[in-house]
């Protein structure tokens, strides 16, 4: 049981660390010359890569394992029982994809010390595959080397400055207004003063839309009850496209596009859906740029800023424009789904953090972006759960030169997995962290909702 202090009260939350175990086998072998500065301090002897435990022999019969155990959906559970099974450090090759798994945040830094001048990431390769089906520019996410820090380094001044994100600030307030009005609405129209809903599919919408109007500039308009038809085919596309990524990360998508498997032509169907959605947008924009080229002091969107910018190519920009809204709409709404879950759970960390917001609230005189400054408790809640059920189960590096983890010799070239399922390794984006906030500053302050007691879970 780990405990987790938060403004010196206690949290206790689950936390299976402690009852990992540390590496059983204890093997020995001569190894490749590795830099002195990187062999372990106790001198004792540094054992060959082959002699890493783990699942990595017979990677089809990992492939049906995996499958039989549900895999795609079970990812963490399997990562928690390798990791009870072969310790701090495993091999794993399922399918075609083949990694070193870590999970102790200290070997983490020696493969972040390794990793060379620019990130060397797995390629999701069903992505990469569409792009280059459809001869279109990979973004940030799959771009690699000088074109990716090129790219990176404007997208950061765009995306992720503090600079700019006091503009996404009345755009995510006013998102998070209307999800609040939504639900005040269903409530009143059952006539039992309660909803009852899929809030994964409500926190979806609302990450969507979120996410839309910071990049596009434009509200979907995916919290009415009646949703564009245009609207909707957007989020089916978003839905399809992930549903389709997670197996192709185990069978290689030239394989599926050479048998004309409906995954294959699934997840075609789902990009190009995706990548109309930004050509629409960039259209809008143009028309609208041409009827008013003066700006109107109004924040356009990430988009429309990146356009009048000049910097990058149009293509490069719808690239990367396509991945931010893939990489930050899931990720932000699983992650809230969690966090109401573990407030749930602790009514009275729920009542803390609502006090510690109407606070902020005063203090600030409403200027939200103070009030996103002034609330550490909602934050650490945030991290919290993100440690507890991080939506972004590993990372992944290909390293530039050798090293030795866990008194192992890991040759240059490998792909090395940090496990956030296990390590305390804790990633989010700014940009996140303020629009999670700002639907729990919204939600949370509304008084009748406390009066309505905690969010309730289950039956
Ligand atoms: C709880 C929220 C989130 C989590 C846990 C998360 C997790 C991650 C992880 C693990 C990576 C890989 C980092 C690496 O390899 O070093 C990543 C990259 C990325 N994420 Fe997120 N993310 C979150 C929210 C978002 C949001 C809101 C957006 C966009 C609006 C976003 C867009 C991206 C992009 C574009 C990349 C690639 C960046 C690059 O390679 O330069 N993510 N994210």
């Amino acid at each position: 049981m780990a405990r987790w202090s938060l403004s010196g009260r206690s949290v206790q939350f689950l936390s299976t660390l402690k009852e990992l175990p540390q590496a059983r086998s204890n093997h020995t072998g001569s190894v490749p010359a590795v830099k002195e500065s990187l062999y372990p301090r106790d001198n004792s002897t540094v054992r060959p890569f082959n002699e890493i435990p783990g699942l990595w022999k017979n990677s089809l019969a990992n492939l049906y394992t995996f499958w039989r155990m549900d895999g795609f959906r079970n990812i963490h559970r399997i990562m928690v029982h390798n990791f009870n099974t072969f310790g701090p450090i495993y091999r794993e090759k399922i399918g075609h994809y083949e990694s070193v798994n870590i999970i102790r945040p200290e070997d983490a830094a020696i493969l972040f010390k390794a990793e060379g001048h620019y990130p060397k990431r797995l390629r999701v390769e069903a992505w990469t595959s569409y792009r280059d089906y459809r001869n279109r520019k990979y973004g940030v996410l799959l771009k690699d080397g000088e074109d990716w820090k090129h790219n990176r380094i404007i997208l950061n001044r765009e995306v992720i400055s503090p600079k700019v994100q006091g503009n996404f600030v009345p755009l995510l307030d006013e998102v998070g207004q209307d999800f609040v009005a939504r639900v005040y609405k269903k409530i009143e129209r059952s006539g039992k003063n309660e909803w009852t809903t899929d809030l994964s599919h409500e926190l979806f919408k609302y990450a969507l839309e979120s996410v839309s109007v910071v990049l596009y500039g434009e509200r979907l308009g995916l919290l009415l009850d009646y949703i564009d038809p245009d609207a909707q085919h957007f989020i089916d596309c978003i839905t399809l496209m992930f549903k389709t990524t997670s197996p192709m990360l185990y069978l290689p998508p030239a394989l599926l596009r050479c048998l004309g498997a409906k995954i294959w032509k699934d997840h075609i169907d789902a990009w190009d859906g995706i990548f109309n959605q930004a050509d629409i947008c960039i259209q809008n924009i143009y028309r609208q740029l041409r009827k008013a080229p003066e700006a109107d002091g109004k924040y356009p969107g990430v988009l429309a800023s990146l356009l009048m910018l000049d910097k990058l190519s149009i293509e490069d920009i719808k690239a990367s424009i396509t991945e931010l809204m893939a990489g930050g709409v899931d990720t932000t709404s699983i992650t809230l789904l969690w966090t109401l879950y573990e407030l749930a759970r602790h009514p009275d960390l729920q009542e803390e953090i609502r006090a510690e917001i109407l606070a902020a609230l005063v203090a600030s005189k409403g200027d939200m972006v103070q009030m996103l400054k002034m609330v550490p408790l909602l934050k650490g809640a945030l991290k919290e759960t993100l440690r507890l059920h991080p939506v972004a189960v590993s990372l992944q590096r290909y390293i530039t030169e050798d090293i030795v983890i866990q008194n192992y010799h890991i040759p240059a070239g490998v792909s090395l997995s940090p496990s956030l399922m296990t390590t305390l390794i804790l990633y989010i984006l700014y940009f996140t962290l303020f629009f999670i906030f700002g639907l729990f500053a919204c939600v949370l302050s509304q008084s009748d909702i406390s009066t309505a007691g905690s969010l309730r879970y289950g039956s």
